[in-house]
């Protein structure tokens, strides 16, 4: 397989962080995954891409609870994921951003970050946003991560602005952000930059590298803006129709004569960026 060739000039690899093989996802008379096989490295930033409706979506489904497959095995370091419930899967340290925001849009930057931290607080969301008697030290130590993150991800500005009110590059940025604030092993990133003008694309694509450059955070990215994934990814897989075509490096993948006809298309001229 493709996904498990070892890179030029490397001769013995760490152990994945996630290994996701041979998955079968199904809805009555949909096949939406239909043997997907593909690893990812400690610190690497895989993405997946491909055309709307593709099963991009149902990848990250699966590997966060949401979906339990037909068939095939998904393994988190040595943890087994299949049957596992979400609240669980989060708490093993997989964390993800979604296609469409998913935030409280009337609680400020900061609150929505402390959500974040509540995976590790013995006392539950309310005492999270209050000081609830035992609560308060731990609390402390929750302000102090997320100001952390405020300032990473350099949402100071807004910080006490209620989520709703701000422009929606920034609103990624916080769901980002919450992501982060649950100190996650695994960052599932679903269409990052969809809807952003360029220079909010811009902007994430720089977080996003310095989420894998200083955090050396590994991370799942899924995309169909081509141009994107082929600065940002170490590897990519591309899928159709619930199939991968082909793993490789972005230069590998651009020039994959099966790829350039399934997907790329007129978009061709990703092979002259490489
Ligand atoms: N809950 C569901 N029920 C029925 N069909 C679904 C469901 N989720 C996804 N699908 C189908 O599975 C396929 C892959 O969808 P999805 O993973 O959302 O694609 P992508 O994210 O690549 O656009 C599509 O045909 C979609 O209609
Ligand atoms: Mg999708």
């Amino acid at each position: 397989m493709t996904a498990t060739e070892a890179r030029p000039g490397e001769t013995t690899r760490a152990a994945p962080v996630l290994n996701f093989e041979d998955v079968v996802l199904g809805f009555d008379g949909v096949t939406a995954l239909n043997g997907v096989t593909f690893q990812v490295d400690p610190g690497e930033l895989f993405a997946v891409i491909g055309p709307n409706g593709a099963g991009k979506t149902s990848i990250f489904n699966v590997l966060s609870g949401v979906y339990r497959p037909q068939r095939g095995t998904v393994r988190f370091g040595d943890e087994d994921l299949i049957g596992r419930r979400p609240h669980t899967i989060a708490r093993l340290g997989i964390a993800r951003t979604f296609q469409n925001i998913e935030l409280f849009s009337n609680l400020t930057v900061l609150d929505n970050l402390m959500l974040g931290r509540h995976l590790h607080h013995p006392y539950g969301v309310l005492a999270a946003l209050g000081w609830i008697g035992k609560a308060r030290r731990n609390e402390l130590a929750n302000r102090e991560a997320v100001e952390e993150i405020v300032d990473f991800l350099e949402l100071a500005q807004w910080r006490r602005l209620p989520v709703g009110l701000l422009p929606y590059g920034v609103q990624k940025r916080v769901e980002l952000g919450r992501a982060l604030a649950s100190q996650p092993k695994l960052l599932l990133l679903d269409e990052p930059v969809a809807g952003m003008n360029l220079e909010e694309t811009e902007d994430m694509a720089r977080f996003i590298l310095d989420i894998r450059d200083e955090l050396g955070l590994p991370m799942v990215m899924v995309e169909h803006d081509m141009g994107l994934v082929m600065d940002l990814a170490d590897r990519i897989m591309v899928i159709d129709f619930g199939r991968p075509i082909r793993t490789g490096t972005p230069k590998e993948v651009a020039t994959d004569p099966d790829v350039v006809r399934a997907y790329l298309g007129e978009e061709h001229r990703v092979v002259e960026r490489s």
